[in-house]
């Protein structure tokens, strides 16, 4: 598989080791990949690093993974930005639907409960499913008008 828009990835220190698992995965598979931090297991807050994938995202219309210990806290703060839609894994049945359904642009996974091989499965089904648009996509649109 490879892909020629580039991937957005961070984490805070809760994801840092599965993000740097899927990091090596997804270079070993020629993707393009931007690694936006963090960039140890040193104790950070992840609003910084869900908006920095979030705004990388959107300005290049892009995708992105976002991985803290749940994936709950990084996935608000990367929702938070216009135009990022970020959905939160555990399977690689979410990873399709929230493709296929919501659009979304962003994968968040939990470092902390996602075992690295199902975390690889879910990144390969966000990554190659595609959108169904149809009445998904006034729903989609419709996100943005708040
Ligand atoms: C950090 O300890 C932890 O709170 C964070 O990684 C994440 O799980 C927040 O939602």
């Amino acid at each position: 598989m490879s892909c020629e828009k580039k991937i957005y990835l961070g984490s805070d220190h809760g994801g840092f080791e599965l993000k740097e698992i899927i990091r090596n995965y997804l270079e070993d598979n020629d993707y393009n990949v931007e690694d936006l931090g963090c960039y140890s297991n040193e104790s950070v807050d992840y609003p910084e690093f869900g908006r920095k994938v979030a705004y990388a995202v959107v300005n290049n219309n892009a995708k992105g993974i976002i991985i803290c210990g749940t994936g709950i806290g990084i996935s608000m703060a990367a929702n938070k930005v216009k135009g990022a839609r970020a959905g939160l894994c555990h399977c690689v049945d979410y990873a399709k639907l929230t493709r296929q359904h919501n659009d979304a642009n962003i994968l968040a996974m939990g470092g902390r409960f996602v075992e690295p091989e199902l975390a690889k499965k879910i990144t390969d089904a966000f990554l190659n499913t595609e959108f169904e648009g149809g009445r998904h996509q006034r729903r989609v649109d419709d996100i943005d008008n708040v």
